[in-house]
């Protein structure tokens, strides 16, 4: 079972209009609602590769209930801890005739310290439970009132059960995050950048920072850069993929779809390359579709074809 963990999730209003008028009224051409929250994007991606998932995190008011009602209609397993108030929605607006997104993010509702017991309680009972967790994800901001320590508290937890923990987080919760030596991390350029406080234009700045990274305990890095060049890293190999070119659409949530079908590889018994190979192909399939819309199973198999990836290392 690979479990994921959504401490703000959402859910993500996508609407489409021909042109969005400032001062003026703009009419909806298109309007859905999604479940959103990067560990549920995880869940979600492994759900449609018939993986094997469980969502975990925090819900509120009816909003919440809705999110979780969402994700049983597509048949993923799922067990919220609720809280006061009401889970966010988001704002995304696309524009047909340029293309452009607009994203009006809410805060969440907030979350005492009681509530991430009941949250730790719910996730460590995992280790000998009745559904064995191979992998557990952390992914998504922090929603107020919780520490920016709050990952880190959970990782260490979490790994003293023999589970493997993967962080996809930003800022302080990230850097915070990793001194609890997480399995794996999956920064983007930026999310890198100010993880080692530096600026990362080059491949090698890539490689360097990714070092710095594994002498500090994490054994994978995985660095996705958009279209370009993405690296896998450990102490005894580095592989390079260049993602196949492809007309995107909107690549919001490529990423977390990396994360989601790479473990599933790992999951399923492949190896890193294979691993590497299924994350990239994903997170092209989910550029792909318009809006927070995931990737549909068949461009995700047509592009696995195409991937190549080379060992440098
Ligand atoms: N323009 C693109 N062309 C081809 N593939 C892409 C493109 N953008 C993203 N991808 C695929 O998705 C992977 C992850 O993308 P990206 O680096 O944008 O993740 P991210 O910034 O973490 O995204 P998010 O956090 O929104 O999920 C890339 O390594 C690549 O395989
Ligand atoms: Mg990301």
């Amino acid at each position: 079972m690979i479990a994921t963990v959504t401490l703000n999730p959402s859910l993500d209003h996508n609407i489409e209009v021909e042109e969005l008028k400032i001062d003026d009224v703009t009419r909806m051409l298109n309007s859905k609602l999604d479940p959103g929250g990067k560990g549920i994007n995880v869940s979600r991606i492994i759900n449609t590769l018939g993986g094997p998932t469980v969502a975990y995190g925090f819900i509120a008011g009816k909003e919440g209930g809705q999110l979780s009602l969402f994700l049983a209609e597509e048949g993923i397993l799922n067990s919220f801890i609720a809280v006061e108030g009401r889970t966010r929605i988001n704002v995304i607006i696309t524009e047909r005739k340029t293309g452009k997104q607009t994203r009006i993010n809410a805060e969440g509702p907030r979350v005492e310290i009681e509530d991430l017991e009941r949250l730790k309680e719910r996730i460590t009972r995992l280790g000998g439970g009745i559904c064995s967790v191979s992998f557990m994800v952390f992914a998504g901001s922090l929603p107020p009132g919780l520490p920016k320590t709050t990952y880190r508290d959970l990782i260490e937890e979490i790994k003293e059960l023999g589970i493997k923990v993967v962080l996809d987080t930003d800022g302080e919760p990230l850097k915070q995050g990793v001194k609890a030596k997480p399995f794996m991390i999956k920064p983007n350029t930026y999310e890198l950048q100010r993880l080692v406080d530096r600026e990362i234009k080059t491949e090698s700045d890539v490689l360097d920072a990714a070092e710095r990274l594994l002498s500090d305990g994490i054994e994978l890095v995985a660095v996705t850069r958009g279209g370009k060049s993405a690296f896998l890293v450990t102490k005894d190999f580095i592989y390079r993929c260049q993602p196949p070119k492809i007309k995107v659409i909107s690549a919001v949530g490529s990423g977390d779809a990396f994360i989601g079908a790479f473990l599933l590889a790992l999951y399923r018994g492949h190896g890193y390359p294979e691993a590497f190979k299924w994350g990239i192909a994903a997170g092209a399939a989910t550029a792909l579709v318009p809006g927070t819309g995931l990737m549909r199973k068949e461009d995700f198999e047509e592009l696995l074809k195409e991937v190549e990836i080379e060992k440098i290392r």
